[in-house]
């Protein structure tokens, strides 16, 4: 079959809408019907840190289960999926120990390739991959069973996108790798869709400080609204006055989730943090390979701090999608509000100029029904 997709074609250039021939799912493998996209900061690093090139992006999203390849037993014609961008095999090493964000299969981030082997989609007869083997930003995608979690038909295709990256990402990096108790004090750096969601988590836990450092007031008066306590536009404002209201202390848990992660901003969240306390890592560079953290080592020694990278927020997929969304449907989290725009597939450069300017807290490709 045909299917249209947003892909980038080479580092640095603009989303382009091509069409491309899709296969059947193979043994395993789901032919989904996309509905929902959401424009994560992760596609757009993929201008620069994608293997391979033209390669489709998206990698939140939602939709419904056109067809099944033999042997699937997850999931029948019908159902509504949430798209895991990374895999849950559940029998690997880390998924039987309650760490499907490290499951075996998903090496396939960069490369876009199906857990079985190979693409599904191809451009005159060339495999393509797809941003962590789901390709939201296509009408149609063939996955493995094992990136799709089945949810509840009731539940809008907007909130299963949103808990398939922006939120699962935000609300673990602080409840799971940063293991924030009620009572702690927390700063989070970048308030996008991660790290709106890291707000919510540390509201949600009843943290006694809950801080915001962003440089764009729209995303201040968003924190604000979510429950947090104190905003501010730069990290030097943020360290003078948190400092002071843990009495000289510093935090016990801070997040970093702003869009392009500098040796900077990480300084900045070291040196807020209190001694014994625990620097999460969730943003990434534009170049993975850069090196984000240029630190003492020495002074971490000596304040007993630990850093921590957070890979989807140490969340397990197929739990943790479902109890996500449990949390929406009881009000505990506000997904509706952190949707700010909505564009067509066509308008994907908008949608990510929206997010590089500061207009959106997190935008979502809404997929025409064809
Ligand atoms: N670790 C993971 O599993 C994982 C998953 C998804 C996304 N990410 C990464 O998390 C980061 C955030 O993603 P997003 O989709 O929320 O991005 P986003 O663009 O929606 O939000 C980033 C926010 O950072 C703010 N910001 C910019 N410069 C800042 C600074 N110097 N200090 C503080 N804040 C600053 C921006 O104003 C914006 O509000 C990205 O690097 C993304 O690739 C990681
Ligand atoms: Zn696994
Ligand atoms: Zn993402």
């Amino acid at each position: 079959m045909k299917t249209k997709a947003a892909a980038l074609t080479g580092p640095d250039r603009d989303w382009e809408i091509l069409e491309f021939d899709l296969d059947d799912p193979q043994p395993g493998e789901v032919l989904v019907r996309m509905k929902v996209a959401g424009l994560c900061h992760s596609d757009k690093h993929m201008k620069y840190s994608a293997a391979v090139y033209p390669f489709v992006g998206g990698h939140e999203g939602a939709g419904i289960v056109e067809a099944v390849g033999e042997g699937v037993t997850r999931l029948a014609v019908g159902d509504h999926v949430a798209c895991s961008w990374i895999p849950s095999c559940g029998v690997c090493r880390f998924c039987s120990t309650g760490q499907s964000n490290l499951c075996d299969l998903g090496a396939n981030m960069v490369t876009g390739e199906l857990a079985n082997g190979g693409y599904r989609f191809h451009l005159d007869g060339e495999g393509i991959g797809a941003m962590a083997a789901t390709g939201t930003f296509s009408q149609f995608s063939v996955l493995d069973q094992r990136s799709l979690v089945r949810v509840d038909s009731s539940i809008p295709l907007e909130w299963v996108s949103l808990v398939t990256c922006s939120v699962a990402t935000g609300w673990g990096s602080v409840i799971n790798s940063g293991n924030v108790r009620a009572g702690d004090t927390v700063a989070v750096y970048g308030c996008g869709g991660i790290g709106a969601n890291a707000v919510n988590a540390a509201v949600n836990a009843n943290a006694d400080i809950v801080a915001v450092v962003d440089p764009v007031e729209l995303k201040r008066t968003y924190a604000k609204q979510l429950g947090a306590d104190f905003v501010f536009a730069s990290a030097e404002e943020a360290h003078a006055e948190l400092i002071d209201r843990t009495l000289g202390v510093g935090v016990d848990v801070t997040v970093v989730a702003a869009g392009v992660v500098t040796s900077d901003i990480v300084r900045a969240a070291f040196d807020v943090t209190r001694k014994g306390g625990t620097i999460v890592l969730t943003g990434v560079a534009d170049d993975i390979t850069e090196d984000t953290i240029v630190l003492s080592g020495s002074m971490l020694t000596l304040f007993h701090k630990r850093i921590i990278g957070s890979l989807y927020g140490g969340c397990n997929p197929v739990a943790d999608i479902p109890k996500l969304l449990r949390l929406a449907q009881h009000g505990k989290l506000k997904l509706d509000d952190l949707v700010t725009r909505r564009y067509a597939l066509g308008d994907v450069n908008q949608g990510f100029a929206d997010m590089l300017n500061g207009h959106n807290i997190r935008g979502l490709i809404i997929h025409e029904d064809l």
